[in-house]
């Protein structure tokens, strides 16, 4: 196990595993446990495959800030001319932050507040995803306040089931919470053309994440290509984008990367058929497997018959094992002939549900061994947390054979930078 993963994001130099030409227990000794490592060669690399996927398309990749809002990696992506997708008014600050240009930020995200709609018709963003009628309306009086008019889309639900390994991250089903129902879908764009400070700009479904099997990924597609020419019939005709989400999966364990050709196609027909501009929003699929979770074993011990080590790491650093019952493959950083064992590799957290793998196949590891935790670049640092009171752990961009520490690991005073010890009681 484990050698067949090897892709080259990590690779063995010297007897021991290197992220590009930087090794990763070197890289431990200098930054501390854990940490994350992202490889900037493994962006660039899942940039142009989408790009190419995606050539002689008229399109532009939004990249989903959600998946890691990393400063470096948000400079890099964007030098690689990728825009954003933002789903708060904090990821837009950091997209302008991150030097997008307003018009390369597209906004989506089911519970936009008023403030943060102000925010984006404030800073003139390219297309802002409503997801309900009220919110259109909202949107417009805020616009008309600013005398600036925004263009809109409008994400549709299109009450499909798509194959993705978890129920927590499939987003297109009836009943969802996300977007606006298919059968409402007519009205909400009568009523987006109707408002006096909206453009129809676009329409957007995104109909969840990990999307394994393509079918009914094309199937939501078909929907809103049906619901684009019912618009049309009515005289619409302001509908400039169709954005097509996110979505695309990476192999954590040994699935099969996404049929990229077949995702060409299946976009290139809908771009053909729908005559718009196609907009897509990865987040994953260009940053996943670029990242690594440095993670030390603290403590091996026996317990009820499981084989159990504590690593320095858990849930505060990567949630998805324990959120998602999610697979990320671990390897020790320092192969050495080992005898395999079923062992759970558990965080120091005070949860039994603080886990990175459990009853998992691999090479015995020891106290003191260093851990690579694979595929953690998307949805790791971005869901991290303070519980149990644990400072963030730093981000490291790697590129050649040279490395930068990009966010400093959190030190205790950052935990309590918030809270106030003088109480200044009010009567209200
Ligand atoms: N666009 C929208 C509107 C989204 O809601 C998402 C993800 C994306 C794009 C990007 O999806 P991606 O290409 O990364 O699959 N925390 C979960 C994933 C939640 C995804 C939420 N929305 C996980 O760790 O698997």
């Amino acid at each position: 196990m484990g050698q067949g993963l090897l892709t080259p994001v990590l690779a063995l130099r010297d007897g021991a595993l290197a992220c590009e030409g930087v090794a990763l227990d070197t890289l431990a000794e200098a930054v501390g446990t854990p940490s994350y490592v992202y490889s900037s060669a493994a962006i660039r690399d899942q940039f142009r495959q989408l790009d190419k996927a995606l050539s002689g398309i008229p399109h532009r990749i939004h990249y989903s800030l959600k998946a890691n809002a990393n400063w470096a990696i948000l400079r890099l992506v964007r030098s690689l001319g990728a825009g954003a997708e933002v789903v708060s008014g904090g990821e837009l600050y950091r997209a302008l932050q991150g030097g997008f240009a307003p018009e390369d930020v597209v906004f989506g995200g089911v519970g936009k507040s008023a403030r943060e709609l102000g925010e984006a018709v404030e800073a003139g963003i390219r297309l802002v995803n409503v997801e309900s009628e009220a919110e259109l309306r909202l949107l417009d009086g805020i616009a008309c306040e600013r005398k600036r008019r925004i263009p809109v889309g409008l994400r549709l639900n299109p009450e499909i089931t798509v194959d993705s390994p978890h129920a927590y991250i499939q987003t297109g089903g009836k009943g969802h919470k996300f977007g606006i129902p298919y059968d409402d879908g007519l009205s909400a764009a009568r009523l987006a053309a109707s408002l006096p400070w909206l453009e129809l700009a676009g329409l957007d479904m995104h109909v969840g994440s990990q999307l394994a099997v393509l079918d009914a990924y094309e199937r939501g597609l078909e929907r809103i290509l049906s619901l684009l020419e019912a618009v049309r019939a009515e005289g619409i005709d302001s509908i400039r984008y169709l954005d097509i989400g996110g979505g695309l999966a990476v192999p954590y364990e040994d699935e099969r990367p996404p049929d990229l050709r077949a995702y060409g196609r299946i976009v290139r027909d809908v771009a053909r058929r729908s005559g718009l501009e196609i907009l897509v929003e990865p987040g994953r699929f260009l940053v996943a497997d670029a990242g690594t979770l440095l993670t030390r074993v603290l403590y091996r011990k026996r317990s009820g018959g499981r084989e159990i080590a504590v690593t320095d790491a858990g849930m505060t650093e990567l949630l998805r094992p324990s959120h998602y019952q999610a697979y990320h493959h671990i390897e020790p950083v320092r192969p050495r002939q080992r005898v395999t064992v079923r062992i759970d590799v558990v965080g120091p957290v005070c949860e039994s549900g603080d886990f990175l793998a459990l009853d998992r196949e691999m090479p015995d590891i020891e106290a003191g061994d260093l851990l690579a935790i694979r595929t953690a670049g998307a949805y790791g640092y971005s869901m991290a947390s303070n519980y149990n009171a644990r400072p963030r752990s730093p981000e490291i961009l790697v590129d050649g054979d040279r490395y930068a520490v990009t966010t400093d690991r959190e030190e205790y005073q950052d935990l309590i930078r918030l809270e106030r010890h003088t109480l200044d009681w009010k009567n209200p």
